[in-house]
């Protein structure tokens, strides 16, 4: 333990990131900016060999600041296993979906932990990185490694220290987060410890299990996700009383104590928030408990996208047209603005609705050039301001930062807006919902 920590302080540790997506490729190039050999390991072809060429496929880190850590190779990506042969620390960075009965998919984290299984030795430090239910370090994790012979807290090292970087985000970027870790033994805590503090500025805050450190993050997510789904409905009942929930929460927001604004929105998207709170109701099940905030939470989420058609369906009523023949644009298809993240955004629901219908749907989004809805491929048309008289309809699903949404009010014939990205209230063509 004692080497291990030297070693991780004097940066000798060499370490590896296993999945290298939205939170394994920014984890991987902060650790090879702090001096760390670093080796990245995807399954996915054209992202490794994107990283070794120095080609950024994530709009948080640069080509340039890529092309830093590899062309000096302190970071290198693999599409094998190999390199954990050599590596002090594992960082685990795997998707946690869930699967289309809404049950947590951890086969992920499975077949990782069996490929670090095979090369495991004295010394190693694991950490799980990715989303989950409390139990899924101990649980899930520790009896695949253990299956070697080693033994946990003397011969290697595991703990939970989940991610909570916020993609797009300019004011907390990733290495001003602070992180929690949790390990199975105290040694185990605090060797996670030493690791983030090694590349990460913020404050390492140690807690007494991985079951914390797993609680704590979907404690954060299903925050968000009860808070904005209950803003969610109230907006609803806010557009059948002709009130305007946007002027409400900013009038809400003047109280100095005991108010924190959230945002309608057409549905909470993302890898995380619409995701990790049902992998914590699906585990309180085992407990004979029913979470019924987060699943009525998630129900009035689900149930967005289909009354953000109803508000379109009603606005080109109102103009003697139906949905079925009608040009229709789509501003945004990204679950959220300034990213080219579309996972589980409300785009795909709408979409595939408006298409169903009989609409001529083009969507418009600078950071998401091609859209998948079913068997559909969509892709991105090139915005004009002068060609936005041709549709029927402007919905917009994302406010992307950039655009003048007033201008965009005025040489369209109706939006929907969802966001808010329409300030004035002039305009008599525009529906914010
Ligand atoms: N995206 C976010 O904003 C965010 C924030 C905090 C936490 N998280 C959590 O972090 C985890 C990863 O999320 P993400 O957004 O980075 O996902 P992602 O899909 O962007 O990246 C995951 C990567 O893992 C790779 N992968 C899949 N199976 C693999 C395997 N067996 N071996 C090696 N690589 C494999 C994929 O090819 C992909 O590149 C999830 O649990 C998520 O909930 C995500």
């Amino acid at each position: 333990m004692k080497l291990q920590e030297e070693k991780i302080k004097s940066k000798k540790a060499k370490i590896a990131v296993i999945g290298l997506g939205y939170v394994g490729l920014p984890t991987a190039v902060e650790l090879s900016k702090a001096g760390y050999r670093t080796f990245g390991i995807d399954v996915n072809k054209e992202k490794v060999e994107d990283v070794n060429n120095g080609k950024s496929y994530i709009s948080d880190i640069t080509s340039d600041e890529l092309k830093k850590v590899t062309e000096n190779q302190t970071l290198q990506a693999f599409e094998n296993f190999e390199k954990l042969s050599s590596s002090d620390v594992v960082l685990i960075c795997v998707p946690t979906p869930l699967d289309k009965n809404k049950i947590p998919d951890v086969s992920y984290i499975k077949s990782t932990s069996k490929e670090i299984a095979k090369r495991l030795h004295k010394g190693q430090l694991i950490v799980l990185e990715s989303s989950t239910y409390p139990g899924t370090t101990r649980e899930v994790i520790l009896p695949i490694l253990e299956e070697t012979g080693l033994k946990v807290g003397k011969d290697f090292f595991l703990a939970f220290c989940p991610e909570r970087i916020d993609p797009g985000n300019e004011k907390f970027k990733f290495i001003d987060i602070p992180r929690v870790a949790g390990g199975i033994t105290e040694s185990c805590t605090k060797l996670a410890s030493e690791i983030y503090k090694g590349f990460i500025q913020a404050e390492v805050v140690s807690v007494s299990s991985p079951e914390v450190a797993e609680m704590t993050k979907i404690l954060e997510n299903t925050y968000r996700l009860i808070n904005i789904s209950m803003i969610n409905e109230l907006s609803l009942l806010c557009g059948k009383m002709g009130i305007d929930i946007w002027e409400v929460i900013e009038a809400a927001k003047t109280k100095p104590y005991g108010f924190t604004a959230f945002y309608p929105s057409p549905k909470i998207g993302g890898h995380c928030i619409p995701l990790d709170p049902f992998y914590l109701s699906w585990k309180a099940k085992e407990y004979n408990f029913w979470l019924r905030f987060i699943e009525l939470a998630g129900e009035i989420n689900e149930q967005m996208p289909h009354y953000v058609v109803t508000n379109v369906i009603s606005l080109l009523n109102k103009q003697q047209k139906s949905v079925k023949g009608s040009k229709i644009l789509i501003w945004g298809v990204a679950y959220k603005k300034d990213i080219e993240d579309a996972r589980e955004s409300a785009a795909y629901n709408v979409l595939s609705d408006l298409l169903k219908k009989g609409a001529d749907v083009k969507y418009f989004d600078p950071c998401v050039m091609d859209f998948k809805v079913g068997a559909n491929i969509l892709k991105s048309i090139e915005y004009k301001s002068e060609k936005l008289k041709e549709y029927d309809l402007v919905l917009i699903l994302t406010d992307h930062s950039g655009f003048d949404y007033d201008e965009i009010a005025k040489k369209s014939n109706l939006v929907v807006d969802t966001r808010n990205a329409i300030k004035s209230r002039q305009h008599k063509n525009v529906s914010w919902f």
